[in-house]
Protein backbone atom coordinates (compact mmCIF):
# COMPACT_ATOMS: atom_id res chain seq x y z
CA UNK A 1 0.00 0.00 0.00
CA UNK A 2 1.13 3.42 -0.66
CA UNK A 3 0.54 6.15 2.37
CA UNK A 4 2.26 9.78 2.54
CA UNK A 5 4.26 10.21 5.34
CA UNK A 6 4.78 13.42 6.87
CA UNK A 7 7.01 14.08 10.10
CA UNK A 8 7.04 17.06 12.26
CA UNK A 9 9.87 18.23 13.48
CA UNK A 10 10.71 20.67 15.87
CA UNK A 11 13.20 22.41 12.96
CA UNK A 12 11.78 20.59 9.57
CA UNK A 13 8.65 19.55 8.21
CA UNK A 14 9.68 16.27 5.91
CA UNK A 15 6.98 14.38 4.21
CA UNK A 16 7.71 11.41 1.46
CA UNK A 17 5.39 8.69 -0.52
CA UNK A 18 5.95 5.12 1.29
CA UNK A 19 5.50 1.97 0.30
CA UNK A 20 4.59 0.59 3.37
CA UNK A 21 4.95 -3.45 2.59
CA UNK A 22 8.83 -2.59 2.20
CA UNK A 23 9.29 0.44 4.09
CA UNK A 24 10.91 2.36 1.13
CA UNK A 25 10.28 5.78 -0.03
CA UNK A 26 8.61 5.90 -3.45
CA UNK A 27 9.30 9.51 -4.28
CA UNK A 28 11.62 11.95 -3.20
CA UNK A 29 11.49 13.55 0.24
CA UNK A 30 10.30 16.91 0.48
CA UNK A 31 11.69 19.02 3.36
CA UNK A 32 10.10 22.24 4.73
CA UNK A 33 11.72 24.46 7.24
CA UNK A 34 9.04 23.94 10.45
CA UNK A 35 7.62 27.86 10.40
CA UNK A 36 8.15 29.62 13.79
CA UNK A 37 6.28 30.17 16.10
CA UNK A 38 5.20 26.61 14.80
CA UNK A 39 1.53 27.53 15.37
CA UNK A 40 -1.65 24.97 14.45
CA UNK A 41 -2.19 26.92 11.25
CA UNK A 42 1.34 27.69 10.24
CA UNK A 43 1.90 24.39 10.36
CA UNK A 44 -0.93 22.80 8.38
CA UNK A 45 0.00 25.95 5.68
CA UNK A 46 2.93 23.90 5.61
CA UNK A 47 1.17 20.23 5.05
CA UNK A 48 -0.83 21.59 2.76
CA UNK A 49 1.90 22.45 0.47
CA UNK A 50 3.40 18.90 1.22
CA UNK A 51 -0.05 17.27 -0.04
CA UNK A 52 -0.29 19.57 -2.76
CA UNK A 53 3.39 18.93 -3.88
CA UNK A 54 2.57 14.99 -3.91
CA UNK A 55 -0.62 15.79 -5.68
CA UNK A 56 -1.65 13.30 -3.05
CA UNK A 57 -5.13 11.51 -2.68
CA UNK A 58 -4.51 8.63 -0.44
CA UNK A 59 -3.95 8.69 3.37
CA UNK A 60 -1.55 10.50 5.21
CA UNK A 61 0.15 9.38 8.71
CA UNK A 62 1.56 11.49 10.82
CA UNK A 63 4.17 11.55 13.26
CA UNK A 64 3.67 14.78 15.95
CA UNK A 65 6.85 15.73 18.58
CA UNK A 66 4.16 15.52 21.16
CA UNK A 67 2.21 13.01 23.14
CA UNK A 68 -0.79 11.88 21.12
CA UNK A 69 -4.02 10.12 22.08
CA UNK A 70 -6.36 9.01 20.30
CA UNK A 71 -5.55 11.68 18.07
CA UNK A 72 -5.69 14.16 20.83
CA UNK A 73 -2.42 16.31 21.06
CA UNK A 74 -1.18 16.42 24.64
CA UNK A 75 1.85 17.70 24.41
CA UNK A 76 4.25 19.88 22.02
CA UNK A 77 7.22 20.78 23.96
CA UNK A 78 9.45 21.82 20.96
CA UNK A 79 6.61 23.65 18.96
CA UNK A 80 3.62 26.08 20.02
CA UNK A 81 1.61 25.41 23.46
CA UNK A 82 -1.60 26.00 21.84
CA UNK A 83 -1.25 22.53 20.02
CA UNK A 84 -2.32 21.27 23.45
CA UNK A 85 -6.13 20.04 24.07
CA UNK A 86 -6.32 20.00 19.78
CA UNK A 87 -7.68 17.17 18.15
CA UNK A 88 -4.60 16.00 16.24
CA UNK A 89 -6.54 14.33 13.38
CA UNK A 90 -9.12 16.65 12.37
CA UNK A 91 -6.68 19.55 12.44
CA UNK A 92 -4.64 17.40 10.28
CA UNK A 93 -7.24 15.86 8.15
CA UNK A 94 -8.62 19.98 7.53
CA UNK A 95 -4.88 20.42 6.23
CA UNK A 96 -4.91 17.82 4.25
CA UNK A 97 -8.20 18.35 2.34
CA UNK A 98 -10.48 15.78 4.27
CA UNK A 99 -7.83 12.91 3.10
CA UNK A 100 -7.85 9.81 5.76
CA UNK A 101 -5.57 10.63 8.43
CA UNK A 102 -3.34 8.87 10.99
CA UNK A 103 -1.24 10.80 14.08
CA UNK A 104 0.80 9.11 16.35
CA UNK A 105 4.04 10.71 18.44
CA UNK A 106 7.13 10.84 16.11
CA UNK A 107 9.69 8.64 18.51
CA UNK A 108 6.72 5.90 18.54
CA UNK A 109 6.94 6.31 14.61
CA UNK A 110 10.59 6.27 14.45
CA UNK A 111 10.28 2.89 16.42
CA UNK A 112 7.84 1.24 14.41
CA UNK A 113 9.64 1.94 11.46
CA UNK A 114 12.76 0.31 12.68
CA UNK A 115 11.19 -2.38 14.38
CA UNK A 116 9.30 -3.40 10.84
CA UNK A 117 12.35 -2.71 8.73
CA UNK A 118 15.30 -1.61 10.34
CA UNK A 119 17.77 -2.42 13.34
CA UNK A 120 14.79 -3.89 15.99
CA UNK A 121 13.58 -6.17 12.97
CA UNK A 122 14.93 -8.82 14.86
CA UNK A 123 13.84 -8.22 18.51
CA UNK A 124 10.04 -7.34 16.60
CA UNK A 125 9.73 -10.94 15.59
CA UNK A 126 6.86 -13.02 16.61
CA UNK A 127 7.84 -15.15 19.52
CA UNK A 128 10.60 -13.08 20.33
CA UNK A 129 10.81 -11.85 24.32
CA UNK A 130 12.61 -8.97 24.08
CA UNK A 131 12.64 -5.09 25.20
CA UNK A 132 13.85 -2.35 23.11
CA UNK A 133 14.17 1.47 23.43
CA UNK A 134 14.45 3.89 20.55
CA UNK A 135 15.92 6.77 21.24
CA UNK A 136 15.70 10.02 18.55
CA UNK A 137 18.05 12.61 19.50
CA UNK A 138 17.10 15.81 17.37
CA UNK A 139 15.81 19.45 18.59
CA UNK A 140 14.68 17.16 21.61
CA UNK A 141 14.99 13.72 22.66
CA UNK A 142 12.09 11.23 21.69
CA UNK A 143 11.34 7.29 23.00
CA UNK A 144 9.78 4.35 21.99
CA UNK A 145 9.43 1.26 23.85
CA UNK A 146 8.61 -2.09 22.74
CA UNK A 147 7.92 -5.16 24.61
CA UNK A 148 8.22 -8.94 22.18
CA UNK A 149 7.85 -6.35 19.57
CA UNK A 150 4.29 -4.29 21.01
CA UNK A 151 4.87 -0.71 21.36
CA UNK A 152 4.01 1.20 24.70
CA UNK A 153 2.95 4.44 23.21
CA UNK A 154 3.79 8.17 24.37
CA UNK A 155 6.78 6.89 26.59
CA UNK A 156 8.63 10.52 27.13
CA UNK A 157 11.89 9.39 28.57
CA UNK A 158 13.44 12.59 27.23
CA UNK A 159 12.06 14.60 29.31
CA UNK A 160 13.21 12.04 32.67
CA UNK A 161 15.62 14.61 35.01
CA UNK A 162 18.92 14.80 34.81
CA UNK A 163 21.39 17.26 36.61
CA UNK A 164 17.79 18.83 38.09
CA UNK A 165 16.66 19.96 34.52
CA UNK A 166 14.78 18.10 31.57
CA UNK A 167 17.49 15.50 29.78
CA UNK A 168 16.84 16.64 26.36
CA UNK A 169 18.01 20.13 27.34
CA UNK A 170 21.33 18.57 28.72
CA UNK A 171 21.27 15.44 25.46
CA UNK A 172 19.59 16.02 22.47
CA UNK A 173 21.15 16.96 18.91
CA UNK A 174 20.18 20.60 19.19
CA UNK A 175 22.18 21.07 22.16
CA UNK A 176 25.21 19.84 20.66
CA UNK A 177 24.77 22.11 17.58
CA UNK A 178 23.59 25.30 19.66
CA UNK A 179 26.61 24.64 22.67
CA UNK A 180 29.22 23.71 19.76
CA UNK A 181 29.72 20.77 22.20
CA UNK A 182 32.61 18.42 20.76
CA UNK A 183 31.70 14.84 19.82
CA UNK A 184 33.22 13.60 22.88
CA UNK A 185 31.73 16.09 25.29
CA UNK A 186 28.12 15.02 24.00
CA UNK A 187 28.21 11.71 23.61
CA UNK A 188 29.46 11.37 27.71
CA UNK A 189 25.88 13.48 27.85
CA UNK A 190 24.27 11.12 25.78
CA UNK A 191 26.10 8.03 27.87
CA UNK A 192 25.03 9.33 31.21
CA UNK A 193 21.35 9.66 29.63
CA UNK A 194 21.41 6.30 27.89
CA UNK A 195 22.79 4.46 31.37
CA UNK A 196 19.89 6.01 33.84
CA UNK A 197 17.27 4.58 30.79
CA UNK A 198 19.27 1.33 30.98
CA UNK A 199 18.97 1.13 34.85
CA UNK A 200 15.33 2.16 34.61
CA UNK A 201 14.17 -0.05 31.80
CA UNK A 202 16.79 -2.96 31.24
CA UNK A 203 16.66 -3.54 27.52
CA UNK A 204 18.10 -5.75 25.18
CA UNK A 205 18.71 -3.02 22.82
CA UNK A 206 18.80 0.35 21.98
CA UNK A 207 18.29 1.90 18.49
CA UNK A 208 19.48 5.95 17.99
CA UNK A 209 17.53 7.44 15.62
CA UNK A 210 17.20 11.02 14.59
CA UNK A 211 19.38 12.89 11.87
CA UNK A 212 22.33 12.37 13.85
CA UNK A 213 22.44 8.83 13.36
CA UNK A 214 24.01 9.56 10.42
CA UNK A 215 26.94 10.31 12.38
CA UNK A 216 26.72 7.64 14.64
CA UNK A 217 30.92 6.70 14.21
CA UNK A 218 31.17 9.91 16.03
CA UNK A 219 29.88 9.03 19.35
CA UNK A 220 28.28 5.77 19.67
CA UNK A 221 31.89 4.23 20.06
CA UNK A 222 32.42 6.68 22.89
CA UNK A 223 29.30 5.29 25.02
CA UNK A 224 29.88 2.39 27.95
CA UNK A 225 26.44 1.18 28.63
CA UNK A 226 25.80 -2.17 29.31
CA UNK A 227 23.19 -2.35 26.37
CA UNK A 228 24.17 -2.66 22.63
CA UNK A 229 23.41 0.40 21.05
CA UNK A 230 23.14 0.56 17.33
CA UNK A 231 21.99 3.47 14.71
CA UNK A 232 18.71 3.56 13.20
CA UNK A 233 18.96 1.50 9.75
CA UNK A 234 16.73 3.80 8.44
CA UNK A 235 18.81 6.89 9.44
CA UNK A 236 16.53 9.92 9.27
CA UNK A 237 13.58 8.34 6.93
CA UNK A 238 12.23 6.38 10.16
CA UNK A 239 9.87 8.91 11.03
CA UNK A 240 8.18 9.51 7.79
CA UNK A 241 8.19 5.59 7.05
CA UNK A 242 6.91 4.79 10.48
CA UNK A 243 3.71 7.42 10.02
CA UNK A 244 3.19 5.66 6.75
CA UNK A 245 3.11 2.64 8.79
CA UNK A 246 0.26 3.80 10.99
CA UNK A 247 -1.52 5.20 8.22
CA UNK A 248 -1.72 2.16 6.67
CA UNK A 249 -2.74 0.07 9.27
CA UNK A 250 -5.61 2.72 10.83
CA UNK A 251 -6.59 4.53 7.57
CA UNK A 252 -9.84 3.16 5.86
CA UNK A 253 -8.12 1.80 2.46
CA UNK A 254 -10.67 3.91 0.02
CA UNK A 255 -12.00 7.47 0.82
CA UNK A 256 -13.41 10.08 -1.29
CA UNK A 257 -11.33 13.34 -1.72
CA UNK A 258 -12.41 16.41 -0.34
CA UNK A 259 -10.14 18.09 -2.02
CA UNK A 260 -10.80 20.71 -4.19
CA UNK A 261 -8.24 22.53 -6.56
C1 LIG B 1 8.49 15.38 23.06
C2 LIG B 1 8.31 13.97 22.56
C3 LIG B 1 8.97 13.81 21.20
C4 LIG B 1 10.42 14.26 21.27
C5 LIG B 1 11.09 14.21 19.92
C6 LIG B 1 9.97 15.73 23.07
O1 LIG B 1 10.16 17.05 23.50
O2 LIG B 1 7.97 15.55 24.36
O3 LIG B 1 6.95 13.67 22.47
O4 LIG B 1 8.89 12.48 20.80
O5 LIG B 1 10.52 15.59 21.76
O6 LIG B 1 10.49 15.05 19.01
Amino acid sequence: MKVLGIDIGGTGIKGAVVDTSRGVFKTDRLRILTPHPATPDAVADVVDRIVRHFDWEGPVGFAFPGVVKHGTIHTAANLDATWVGLDGGALFSAAAGGLPVTVLNDADAAGRAEMAFGAGKEHGKPGRSSVVVMVTLGTGIGTAVFTNGQLVPNTELGHLELHGGDAERYAAESVRETQGLRWEEWAARVDEYLRILENLLWPDLIVIGGGVSKQADQFLPLLTTRTPVVPARLRNRAGIIGAALAGATMAPPKQKRLRKR
